[in-house]
């Protein structure tokens, strides 16, 4: 259900502040012995100014080496290419504590971590926990999403990437679902510089300048690939893409021939939200209710081969024709379902406890009583599903 963000404080890379530059500058200079300095060379003492400027240059020189070092140190993936010292340079002891205190005067701010990439967090006990307790009536989405990802992500070489097809009416939760992987499984979720998210309508919205998106998808993805071993890459309106800016994708979503074996692993999944087939799942759900059942009967068996079948002969979506479909390069589809009077409470009530608010039973009741429901007869699902509950609360504040 879509919820203002957490209060979680954002992690940001501050600069070196001044006064840590200045420190390190004052670092005595790495292969040049105290003693031959102050015994002051020729050059330096007739001209004084030109002495000088070299001394500022080689402690320049230096302290980018420092701040390549303190770099590693808290962010081990940014520099693997560069780690390497230059050859005949070794940092001196007292530079290596130097860089032992700022290191860990760094992290006292900024969170370090020891893994590999401090930018992936893999959480998958946040996860797990996040998908029941913050997600609302979604057993098959739960239960597939946890399932898919965490057995993706811990193969060890995987030779494609994963793609997942999320689908539903709008409110049901897929957005936030992927926000919920992006929070998850990555430090800086959705903001982090693993995880792109694309709108169609708003990063790609004119069918005739389908080639340059295309270029241009291309290199979005490619840099991130570079930047982040493990990626995110999130389609809103999934329906509205042009089935050829899809074709982009299709590489990375078959089977590649492994690669060489010092490469590192490389691990991408890619997210498509739609409500391409809402209507078939609404209906699963509208005939079990009716006959008495309750919507936790539904099977993933039951449902998926409609929608499949939906999406494909969807004539309006370019997704449904688009390669990915076609060549079964989707996954796993997932339906969300359609939410019920008492799921809006409940995203009510998340609402409310998330800006730390009290709330009572009949506030959470008018709240969800302002929603519309569909059918007409029998008024069961929120045509909106959880959509804008929490711009709603605000009627209710005292
Ligand atoms: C994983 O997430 C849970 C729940 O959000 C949290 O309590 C836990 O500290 C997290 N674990 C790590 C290693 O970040």
């Amino acid at each position: 259900m879509p919820r203002p963000p957490p209060l979680r404080p954002r992690p940001l890379r501050p600069p070196l502040p001044l006064p840590l530059l200045l420190l390190l500058l004052l670092l005595p200079r790495p292969g040049a012995p105290g003693a031959r300095d102050d015994a002051s060379p020729p050059d330096g003492a007739r001209e004084p100014l030109r002495g000088l400027r070299e001394q500022l240059r080689a402690a320049a020189a230096l302290s980018r080496r420092y701040w390549a070092l303190l770099r590693c140190r808290v962010w081990p993936d940014d520099c693997e290419r560069d780690a390497e010292a230059p050859p005949g340079w070794s940092l001196p002891l007292l530079g290596q504590q130097y860089l032992a205190i700022l290191t860990s005067w760094y992290c006292s701010f900024q969170d370090c971590c020891d893994s590999e990439d401090c930018r992936i967090s893999n959480n998958f006990t946040g996860l797990e926990s996040d998908l029941s307790i913050r997600l609302h009536g979604q057993h098959l989405a739960r239960e597939l999403v946890l399932t898919a990802v965490k057995g993706y992500l811990e193969l060890p070489r995987p030779d494609k990437a994963l793609a997942l097809s999320f689908h539903g009416w709008s409110g049901t939760g897929k957005n936030f679902v992927a926000r919920l992987l992006a929070e998850n499984l990555y430090r800086d979720g959705q903001r982090s510089d693993c995880v792109k998210m694309f709108i169609a309508t708003f990063h790609f919205p004119h069918p005739k300048y389908v080639d340059l998106y295309k270029e241009q998808l291309t290199t979005q993805i490619k840099k991130t690939q570079e930047r982040c071993h493990q990626t995110l890459f999130i389609f809103d309106e999934a329906e509205k893409l042009h089935p050829g800016l899809l074709e982009v994708l299709r590489p990375h979503l078959e089977h590649q021939a492994p690669e060489n074996h010092r490469a590192k692993s490389r691990k991408t999944i890619f997210l498509f939200l739609s409500n391409l087939g809402g209507n078939i799942v609404n209906e699963a759900v509208l005939n079990l209710l009716q006959a008495g059942g309750s919507r936790e009967e539904i099977k993933l068996e039951h449902l998926v081969p409609r929608l499949r079948a939906e999406i494909e002969q969807s004539t309006d979506s370019g997704f449904g024709h688009s390669c990915l479909v076609k060549e079964n390069l989707i996954d796993f589809f997932v339906p969300f379902l359609p939410l019920e009077y008492r799921h809006v409470r409940l995203c009510a009530r998340d609402a409310f406890l998330s800006q730390e608010l009290l709330y009572t039973e009949e506030a959470l009741d008018q709240i969800a009583k302002m929603m519309v429901y569909v059918p007409k007869e029998e008024q069961l699902f929120s045509s909106q599903g959880c959509k804008s509950i929490s711009q709603r609360i605000n009627y209710f504040l005292p």
